[in-house]
């Protein structure tokens, strides 16, 4: 029987970064947070041995460029098992979308591979796997909404946003993250280290400020007539937190910023891209403003869904589905 897993997406709410360090990796901080779009990844092993990746989207590698199959191959060697592994990608996510789908996918392997096998790696060895394959794999070992430092790889799960309607939308185009990454190291003039390290500080304390802030609190009591949900978002928006990957893909895609602009008129309460992009995704307080705002976007040949935020236990409890709603 092959095991079936759905592999969710994320988005970054905020994204600050920071000095190209000795190892080439930029210093991140970032705030990830899961949704229910997903693609699903179906495992089968079998006699035999060798890896081989089938996939419903042409763009996607099938050889051992793939993050699917560079973590099957590492998770064979640390479960010392010797089968054929045949991973299967229904991709419904955008290929190079900045919603960490690869690295979504290749987390979905690790997990189906360990029911397939009837084994589980210990965490540490998980989480060492994740992170050898790419920064963006450990927040999937997490869910919900998480903090990301260092490269991206080392997460830390901070209290759970509540789950807010939410649209992705996402322009034809591809942005690829080493070329953002590279774009920004051109145009950031060299910041001292005192005032590098500050960008980065101040990251953390909007953080701190907005999950601490009097409308997080589950059991607070927001104003009267207010909505929790929109609260929420407007605390956020009053912290100033960005994604410094806009400053450089918008002037190089000048329809991702407009996309953007539309998020904004539609009426999200916040609206940013999504890692290096191109997808851009806006935060609502209510389903149907979201569902119209996708309509709007749609009929300009915007490609956008409507999805919602996927706290940390929904994450968990939806991973493996008794049975798939398509
Ligand atoms: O870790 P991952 O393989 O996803 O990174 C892809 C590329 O993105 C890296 O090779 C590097 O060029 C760039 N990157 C970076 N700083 C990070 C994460 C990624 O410069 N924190």
């Amino acid at each position: 029987m092959p095991t079936t897993i759905r592999s969710f997406a994320k988005i970054n709410i905020g994204l600050r970064i920071g000095p190209r360090r000795d190892d080439g990796y930029h210093e991140l901080r970032t705030l990830y947070q899961t949704i229910a779009l997903h693609d699903l990844i179906k495992i089968d092993v079998a006699r035999g041995t060798g890896i081989e990746i089938h996939c419903n989207d042409s763009r996607v590698p099938r050889d051992n460029s793939n993050t699917c199959w560079r973590v099957a191959e590492k998770i064979l060697r640390a479960l010392k098992a010797r089968s054929k592994v045949r991973i299967t990608i229904e991709k419904k996510l955008p290929v190079q979308g900045g919603l960490g789908a690869a690295s979504s996918n290749a987390v979905a392997t690790m997990l189906g591979m360990e029911r397939a096998f009837k084994r589980r790696l210990a965490p540490e060895e998980r989480l060492r796997i994740a992170s050898e394959v790419g920064s963006d794999l450990p927040l999937f070992l997490v869910g919900g909404t998480v903090l990301g430092i260092g490269r991206g790889e080392q997460v830390y799960a901070v209290d759970d946003l509540p789950s807010f309607p939410c649209v992705i939308a996402t322009p034809d185009v591809g942005v690829s993250t080493p070329a953002a990454f590279a774009a920004w190291d051109k145009r950031q003039p060299k910041l001292t280290s005192p005032r590098a390290s500050a960008r980065m500080d101040s990251f953390s304390q909007s953080v701190y400020q907005w999950l601490n802030g009097s409308s997080f609190s589950p059991t607070g009591v927001p104003g009267k007539g207010w909505d929790r949900a929109e609260a929420l978002l407007l605390d956020l928006v009053r912290t100033g937190m960005e994604n410094d990957f806009e400053s450089v893909v918008f002037p190089l895609y000048p329809a991702v910023r407009q996309v953007k602009r539309m998020l904004e008129r539609e009426g999200a309460k916040y609206v940013s891209l999504s890692g290096s992009g191109s997808s851009v995704y806006g935060l609502f307080a209510g389903r149907q403003d979201a569902a119209r705002a996708v309509k709007t976007l749609n009929q300009a040949d915007v490609r956008a869904q409507v999805t919602s935020t996927l706290p940390r236990a929904r994450y968990w409890k939806d991973i493996f589905p008794a049975k798939i709603r398509r």
